[in-house]
């Protein structure tokens, strides 16, 4: 296991070519579902169909256990075991991080580390608040991150987390958000480096400019909520993941991949998450 702030340089093409799963919600038991979706197949679905696509490397952006058990790292590092490329991994609210940075472990495996890769650098932080869904940053962690941009000032800088710092446009959803998103937007203003932030949390795809800063999100690997839905919603999309290419002039292409067909359908009765 790699400590955290570790800073790990990646191989990489001229173009940094990254690919995104998120949010994979597994369980002990292979064959449970999350509101209809048995989210080990899901999950390893996603995967094969990434599989073979260009990336130098992956995120993993949170929310990796839905039961908080052993064996569901054991699985995501089972399923991860496929990429023989960088593997970065971070928490989200469903996760104990303790028990991923012991279980979901591999030589190739690291927990919120800083990517190198060419003019870029990837910072994999942890939002989470330890006692409420919604993820906090705290004065503490602001800090860190701004040291960690000073110290990288000559570099297209990508900051990476679980929790929206923006609003999604779902309030139920939005309860749950970075609680200081606002500080936090507020101290990158004074860093232009800063192109992009990426996060997982909200199921769905997220692609909005503000600031001059791209901020995106992405579908989980299972079920999808469904966009600007006052109250809880499931959307019937199916599950995916983003590809990004971090060009040297500091520009960003990305594209949502989801799975074909309509075998992921969720439970159309669900009331609650
Ligand atoms: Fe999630």
């Amino acid at each position: 296991m790699k400590t955290p702030l570790t800073t790990v340089s990646v191989n990489h093409h001229s173009t940094v070519n990254v690919l995104q799963i998120t949010d994979p919600h597994l369980f002990a038991d292979k064959t449970r579902d999350l509101l209809g979706i048995v989210t080990w197949d899901s999950f390893t679905s996603v995967i094969n169909a990434a599989i073979g696509k260009v990336y130098d490397f992956v995120v993993i952006t949170g929310d990796i256990s839905q039961d908080y058990s052993v064996e569901s790292y054991q699985h995501c590092a089972e399923a991860l075991s496929v990429f023989d490329c960088p593997v970065f991994l971070l928490p989200g609210n469903h996760d104990e991080l303790s028990m991923l940075e012991r279980h979901v472990v591999a030589d190739n495996f690291y927990h919120q580390a800083r990517v190198q890769a060419g003019n870029w650098q990837l910072h994999m932080l942890n939002s989470t608040s330890g006692t409420r869904p919604g993820g906090e940053f705290c004065q503490q962690r602001l800090e860190m991150i701004e040291q960690r941009l000073q110290s990288g000032q000559d570099h297209h800088q990508m900051l990476l987390m679980h929790h929206n710092p923006v609003l999604s446009g779902s309030h139920w959803l939005d309860q749950h958000c970075l609680k200081d998103g606002p500080q936090f937007l507020e101290r990158l203003s004074g860093y232009p480096q800063v192109k992009a932030i990426l996060w997982g949390h909200i199921h769905q795809a997220f692609d909005q400019i503000q600031n001059g800063i791209r901020l995106l999100a992405s579908p989980s690997t299972c079920v999808q909520f469904l966009p600007n839905s006052h109250d809880f919603a499931l959307d019937t999309l199916q599950p995916g993941y983003r590809l990004l290419q971090l060009h040297t002039d500091g520009s960003i292409d990305t594209q949502v991949h989801r799975l074909e067909g309509a075998r992921f359908i969720p439970d159309s009765a669900a009331q609650g998450y």
